[in-house]
């Protein structure tokens, strides 16, 4: 809330280190968070610059929604222009809007329902080495499993039958490293941005051969090549596609994975919650085709999903930087401060969050508006997730074909750490026992 008096600075954490760059960021913030609440800085010494971090819904609303146009994207977005060129999650202003409304219709409703054959051979795919682990009765790596076929469904559904054609040039999945590689330092960024010319070539084949999909299902290399700013008329160049194409891979494939892995564990450590799970899923008949509005009527699944988010988001901060000085938390924040807001604590505001640390899917059957700014797993305002609708089909369409057949367990109980970099992902993998259920 903006206090009249706004001269004084927020309480400053007695550590330092640079938000979002160290694994152990989110053990320390959640001290932090303890011992000054919503609004604090920390000095960042990687940075020679204090970061700001402001938890208070009050202040989400004004750096997202209210006072958006005084924000740029910050820190946490330095980091990743190098591995994304000037694609939607890291562009800004007229470019960025330019870009933004070409891809929205790529992303509607209709076009999603058209990907449902993808996200089904995923599954399948998935399931069918499933079958021959339990066979075995042996554990499966949930972690990487979902990795996976998350993975396989953004690669399908950008690239179509060109995935192939491509692993056929480079002898092997050429995106393996984003699901082999679990470091996202420099090495990783050096790699990935060589995939950047491979990706060159397949636009650039594509536009010679008239943009249209090679497969049946459209992809984006298609509806990218033939998006049109409807004010100009013009498309984008070569470089922008692929720079959108690698966008989409990594902002697409990483938080919809730990989303799943997250709600396995989690699915895995109450069986009461799964029960219920169990008895929506069941209540399908068999025959039920995945489509979005099929999978859109299960709702205690989508509210499952929605906790997950809650407890675990995938982006656990967001950052921005202030254009011009601007009042948050009372406070007076300088132009040019990195300004962090973090929806895991957010989500977790004892003010807004009854039994906040609990895992309760039940929560969501009596969402309020106001619970909108207090809940922002895709952020909010103008730059809210492009893939929302899209991630939480295939999490749905997931739970309805891997719950149904499987139960599953925890190898051991051994506790679980967070990594929390750019996404936040647990530090090991989570190993399973699958228990059939029919
Ligand atoms: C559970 C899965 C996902 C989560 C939790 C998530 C979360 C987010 C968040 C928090 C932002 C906003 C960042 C900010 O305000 O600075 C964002 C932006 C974005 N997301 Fe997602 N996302 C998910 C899945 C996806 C998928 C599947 C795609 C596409 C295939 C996608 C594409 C994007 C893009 C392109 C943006 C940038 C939007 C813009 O700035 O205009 N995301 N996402």
């Amino acid at each position: 809330m903006n206090a009249p008096n706004a001269s004084a600075l927020p309480p400053e954490s007695d550590q330092q280190f640079d938000v979002g760059s160290t694994p152990d960021s989110l053990d320390r913030m959640r001290g932090i968070y303890a011992q000054l609440g919503d609004a604090y800085r920390v000095y960042a010494p990687g940075r020679h610059s204090h970061t700001w971090v402001f938890n208070h819904p009050d202040d989400v609303r004004r750096i997202l929604i209210s006072n958006h146009r005084n924000y740029s994207k910050g820190v946490g977005f330095d980091r990743i222009k190098m591995l994304l060129g000037n694609g939607i999650i890291v562009s800004e202003g007229e470019f960025w809007k330019r870009q933004r409304r070409m891809m929205q219709p790529t992303f509607h409703r209709r076009v999603l329902a058209q990907l449902s054959g993808i996200i089904a051979r995923a599954n399948a795919a998935c399931l069918a080495r499933w079958d021959e682990k339990a066979a075995r009765n042996e554990p499966v790596n949930i972690t990487n499993d979902m990795s996976e076929m998350t993975l396989e469904i953004i690669l399908r559904m950008i690239f179509g039958t060109d995935l192939d054609a491509m692993a056929a040039e480079t002898g092997d999945n050429p995106f393996a490293c984003l699901t082999e590689e679990s470091e996202r330092d420099i090495r990783f960024a050096y790699r990935f941005r060589k995939l950047t010319a491979l990706i060159g070539r397949c636009v650039a084949r594509r536009r010679a051969n008239g943009c249209e999909p090679t497969g049946s299902d459209p992809d984006y290399v298609s509806m990218l090549l033939q998006a049109r700013d409807k004010d100009s008329g013009e498309g984008m160049s070569d470089r922008e596609i692929v720079d959108e194409i690698t966008t989409l891979i990594i902002a697409g494939h990483e938080t919809t994975a730990s989303m799943l892995n997250w709600t396995w564990f989690l699915l895995a450590n109450h069986p009461q919650v799964e029960a219920k799970l169990h008895a929506e899923l069941d209540a399908l008949p068999d025959e039920a085709e995945p489509t979005l509005q099929n999978m859109e009527t299960l709702h205690y699944a989508h509210n499952v999903l929605r906790e997950a988010l809650r407890l675990y988001p995938p982006v656990w901060v967001i950052s921005r930087r202030t254009i011009e000085a601007d009042v948050l938390g009372g406070y007076e924040v300088p132009a040019n401060t990195d300004v962090f807001i973090s929806p895991f604590f957010v989500h977790r505001h004892p003010q807004y969050w009854d039994d906040a640390e609990a895992f309760k899917p039940e929560r969501f059957e009596t969402e309020t508006e106001h619970r909108k700014l207090v809940y922002l797993p895709f952020s909010a305002g103008a730059h809210h997730c492009i893939g929302e609708t899209l991630s939480i089909y295939e999490g749905l369409l997931h739970l309805f074909k891997a719950a149904r057949r499987y139960r599953l367990h925890r190898v051991d109980q051994s506790p679980v750490s967070f990594e929390a970099l750019i996404n936040l992902r647990t530090q090991q993998s989570i190993f399973m026992r699958l228990e059939p259920r029919v």
